[in-house]
């Protein structure tokens, strides 16, 4: 689907705007702006559709941004039948708002729905959603290099019923925060915990959904990682504890010194990341040998130490491309690149980022105009 501006406007209309009577004054919003932590800054607005198996998809509205009302027997609070996807608005130079393949964002919302047995959402509702909140907060999307509008979609089963089967009835929302790095320290080496106790997800589990339950199983192994001075956990496969399948919010890729560009393939259990497969296009046009592949961690410590692996680094629409400096694991402890952020990492986050932001040309037609 080729998606233009009209296209998305006459999505929005769809949405009845019911604006805040307490919107934030320009002065706050301006300090708010200023250095936002990721993720704890809110728009002014949502934007919001019932559903239910009875009446379908209905009431597509834009309302004020708050809490919402819970039965405390909804069941996303007893079986986390819950999923989310994550994107990002871009201002141009000239003002305008575009986002980044938001056709694949609403393609794997679909099957992270199919997965976690909730109602599927249309591709014109996702992106008409996006772009009707993204219009009305359209002054919430940062002007300043390195900052966006990060966009969370995201579904839960608000049926009051404690038997475990499918709801009957669900709630669709998009909530945007204007965000600059993921990680505190902005765009720095991370190091990352690799851990081997835990997993992430395992064969025919809902590791390939875009599902809450997937980041709660994270969070323990994600505290070692801090305990251990590391800001990420990387999960093994968990049939062999063998190979590398990805991070707790993001994809993993290895560079080796031939220039071959590699990542876990998708097994099922790995997210298929929007970022991820992006930089393997954009690897792939600069002549790189791009390969998907099983990637045994023994192999990648080995590659580490010897040199032929010369860069590691972390993706994902909140992290961008972020280098990794360093891995650490029960008996190993290893600098990738000196420490240093890789050479073809930053160039191809720069390149990355310089598309989003409308300063690099899009060969691909990845951009499209939302407000
Ligand atoms: C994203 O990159 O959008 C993510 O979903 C990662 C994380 C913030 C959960």
């Amino acid at each position: 689907m080729t998606t233009t501006l009209s296209d998305f406007a006459a999505l929005a209309e769809a949405f009845a705007v019911h604006p805040t009577d307490t919107p934030t004054s320009p002065p706050d919003r301006a300090a708010e702006l200023e250095s936002p932590r990721f993720g704890t800054v809110f728009t002014d607005h949502m934007a919001r559709i019932t559903w239910s198996r009875t009446a379908g998809w209905n009431n597509r509205r834009v309302e004020k941004y708050g809490p919402l009302l819970l039965n405390p027997a909804s069941a996303v609070l007893h079986y986390a039948q819950e999923i989310f996807e994550g994107l990002k608005a871009y201002r141009h130079a000239d003002g305008s708002i575009w986002t980044f393949r938001p056709e694949a964002n609403a393609a794997r919302f679909q099957r992270s729905a199919r997965r976690l047995a909730l109602p599927e959402l249309s591709t014109e509702d996702f992106i008409g959603a996006l772009a009707a909140v993204v219009a009305v907060d359209r002054a919430w999307v940062p002007v300043k290099k390195d900052f966006s509008l990060y966009l969370r979609p995201f579904m839960y089963a608000s049926e009051s019923f404690l038997g475990v089967r499918p709801s009957e009835t669900a709630e669709f929302l998009v909530i945007a925060s204007p965000v600059g790095s993921y990680f505190a320290d902005g765009v720095k080496p991370v190091s990352i915990w690799v851990a081997e106790d835990y997993h992430r997800a395992g064969n025919g589990g809902t590791g390939a959904a875009k599902c809450g339950g997937n980041y709660a199983a994270s969070l323990l192994p994600q505290t070692e990682a801090y305990a251990q001075g590391c800001e990420q956990v990387a999960f093994l496969d968990a049939e062999t504890t063998t190979y590398l399948e990805e991070l707790g919010g993001m994809n993993v890729f290895v560079v080796r010194d031939d220039g071959t560009i590699e990542t876990p393939t998708l097994t099922g259990t790995i997210l298929e990341g929007v970022t991820r497969s992006s930089i393997l296009q954009l690897a792939a046009d600069r002549g790189h040998q791009v390969v998907e592949r099983r990637i045994p961690l023994e192999e990648l410590l080995a590659g580490v130490r010897s040199g032929t692996v010369r860069e590691v680094f972390a993706c994902g629409t909140a992290a961008v491309i972020t280098p990794i400096g360093r891995l650490k694991g029960a008996d190993f402890d290893v600098e990738v690149a000196g420490g240093s952020a890789g050479q073809l990492t930053m160039s191809l986050r720069a390149e990355l980022t310089g598309i989003q932001t409308g300063e690099v040309e899009d060969r691909h037609g990845w951009l499209t105009q939302i407000a």
